[in-house]
């Protein structure tokens, strides 16, 4: 089992991360961290801020993801500034309310977006291992369902919205499942690359 440092402070982040990366035989720890200011343009600059934050804080090897929805209506918006779309207090109802307020008058051939997930493991020496997953769908009219968290209720896939979906089916089809699931993979050849060196 190897043990990395989750660096988010969204527990639903970590419920998903526990989840996925269970099976694979790595396990993630919760610890406090400071909060690191999200700068980056990308996704994946901004899970690299948080991985390196959390790997010199902790000494251990710190994983990080940045994620957010992007609809092709609105240019990519709301993007790397998903979590912050309603301003820094607003909620996941906000958030929702404003997204379907800016697309009220798009129909639904042109309501695509994509959900992606930029996973970034940051080690002690320096090293990293970095993954991105996106998911497409579309954008729905109104929530629907109670489950996952954020933009769930409204984003779309075959006919049901993510908050309508079974955690474990979230995760088989998730920006957040594909990206984990590609940075175990890269994980384990980097281990099977240090066995083989030795
Ligand atoms: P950050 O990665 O912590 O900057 O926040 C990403 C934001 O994107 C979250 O607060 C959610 O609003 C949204 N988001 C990211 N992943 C998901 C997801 O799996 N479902 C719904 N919303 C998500």
């Amino acid at each position: 089992m190897t043990t990395f440092v989750i660096a988010t402070h969204n527990r639903n982040k970590v419920k998903e991360f526990g989840r996925i990366l269970a099976p694979l035989n790595i396990e993630g720890k919760t610890m406090p961290l400071g909060e690191v200011e999200e700068t980056g343009t990308t996704f994946a600059e901004n899970a690299f801020l948080k991985a390196d934050a959390a790997c010199r804080q902790t000494g251990m090897p710190a994983v990080a993801d940045d994620s957010g929805l992007m609809v092709e209506a609105l240019n990519g918006a709301p993007g790397v500034y998903s979590a912050r779309y309603a301003g820094e207090n607003a909620t996941d109802a906000d958030r929702i309310k404003k997204l379907l307020s800016n697309l009220k008058d798009v129909p639904e051939e042109k309501r695509a977006a994509k959900f992606v997930c930029a996973i970034c493991c940051v080690f002690p020496d320096g090293k990293r291992i970095e993954a991105q997953g996106e998911c497409h769908g579309t954008i729905a009219f109104a929530p629907r369902g109670n489950g996952g968290f954020g933009y769930d209720p409204v984003f779309l896939l075959d006919g049901k919205t993510f908050g309508e979906l079974d955690p474990r089916e979230k995760d088989r089809v998730s920006h957040r499942g594909r990206a984990l699931a590609l940075f175990a993979e890269k994980l384990h050849k980097e281990k099977e690359n240090d066995h083989a060196d030795k």
